[in-house]
């Protein structure tokens, strides 16, 4: 057999978590629909609601919204505009204006969701070469931060890491509109998300942890697993979005509980991406044609479509384009682990594949799949 040394593409979706409370969302309505539905109803087959008397409860409640220009509504007797983002009793409607900052492989297939589902997107990418393309399906492509953030109902954070969220937000929040929700989605530190949470309580914003699960093409099709906690009053306001890019929302109770989870989902992950790259290197170095382990498992409890999925994507050399990055997943390995000594477990598997990660971007397979794992066991 070909050794599969050259190689890299796309992934299954990951595995979803089992949590307290979760509902599947009934099929999405058709992506032109702008007809105002009152978020309220929503509630019994879409997503649900945490029970609040949460300590994050944002103070200001449903109805802050203002004039809304983007879309372009007629200023109402109340002060609120008719259109999109407002309704006549101050309540936001499905269609929002949604400033998404970071257009990278989940950001930009996201705001794709969104733009689909009838809202109006703004985005902001640091390297304006990745934005750019979105204009094509409808967005506002924002000079900064600040303008792609101005006017939104709802900020949505795509970037990197915290330190890059942090960043990019110090730039954005004032011109943010006060009682704006900031659903926060890159995957950051137990600690970044305290630190965020308190920076969007200084600022006025009502913050959502709201961290994804699913890759690229989940991200494209608009089937991600969202994982969300934040103020329960303002919930209902976020379905619109939710619905856009996610299949399912699994709501916990407050700002941290959704970043556990999803640490803990990718600690899983990881692990499997990791299992699958060795166990195939290990077959090519003793002369083992890994059809005939696939085989071995085949049907079995060891058996993992994950696994097929991305020893298929080494086999087949399709690493390229990545749908999570080796050097993503290393900053979420070391995540995982940082989280794992903070709480005093030691999570040797995370640490090592952190460095298995390290090596195979060491040797230029950064950008690829972090099936890409698979280059670690050799030395070039
Ligand atoms: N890919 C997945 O399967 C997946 C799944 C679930 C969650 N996630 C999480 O989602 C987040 C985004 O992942 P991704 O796969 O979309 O990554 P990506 O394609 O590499 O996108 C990362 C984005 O962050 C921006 N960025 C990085 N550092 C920055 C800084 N200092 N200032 C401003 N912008 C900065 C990048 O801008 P440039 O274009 O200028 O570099 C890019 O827009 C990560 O936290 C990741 O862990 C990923």
């Amino acid at each position: 057999m070909a050794s599969a040394r050259s190689s890299a593409g796309r992934t299954g979706p990951a595995a979803e978590p089992s949590a307290r409370r979760s509902t599947r969302r009934p099929p999405r309505p058709p992506a032109s629909a702008t007809t105002a539905v009152s978020t309220s109803s929503f509630s019994p087959g879409g997503t649900t609601s945490s029970d609040g008397s949460t300590p994050w409860a944002f103070p200001a409640a449903r109805g802050l919204f203002p004039p809304h220009a983007a879309g372009g509504g007629t200023p109402c007797a109340n002060g609120v505009a008719e259109g999109r983002g407002a309704r006549q009793d101050g309540r936001m409607t499905e269609t929002l204006t949604v400033g998404v900052l970071g257009t990278g492989i989940m950001g930009a297939a996201m705001a794709r969701n969104l733009l689909k589902a009838g809202h109006t997107v703004r985005v902001w990418n640091r390297s304006a070469d990745k934005a750019a393309p979105l204009a094509g399906d409808g967005a506002v492509v924002a000079p900064s931060a600040a303008e792609a953030v101005r006017d939104a109902d709802v900020v949505l954070t795509m970037l990197y890491d915290g330190d890059a969220v942090r960043e990019v937000m110090r730039e954005a929040f004032p011109a943010v509109k006060p009682g704006a929700l900031w659903v926060q989605s890159t995957t950051v530190s137990l600690e970044d998300v305290d630190r965020l949470a308190a920076d969007a309580a200084e600022h006025g914003l009502a913050f959502y942890d709201a961290p994804v699960l699913g890759t690229r093409q989940p991200a494209e099709a608009g089937q991600l697993t969202v994982l969300a906690a934040g103020p329960a009053e303002r919930q209902d306001d976020l379905t619109p979005v939710f619905d856009a890019v996610g299949s399912r929302t699994v709501w916990l109770d407050q700002p941290g509980a959704a970043t556990r989870l999803k640490l803990v989902a990718n600690s899983w992950v990881l692990a499997l991406t990791h299992a699958g790259a060795e166990t195939l290197s290990l077959a090519e170095a003793l002369g083992v044609d890994p059809d005939k382990f696939l085989e071995l498992i085949q049907g079995g409890p060891l058996d993992n479509a994950y696994l097929r999925t991305k020893v298929g994507l080494v086999r087949g050399d399709q690493l390229s384009p990545a749908s999570f990055a080796v050097t993503t997943a290393e900053k979420d390995a070391r995540l995982i682990a940082e989280a794992g000594r903070r709480h005093g477990v030691r999570l040797d598997l995370a640490e090592a594949g952190a460095e298995r990660f390290r090596r195979a971007a060491e040797q230029g397979h950064g950008d690829k799949d972090m099936a890409a794992s698979y280059y670690a066991s050799f030395d070039k």
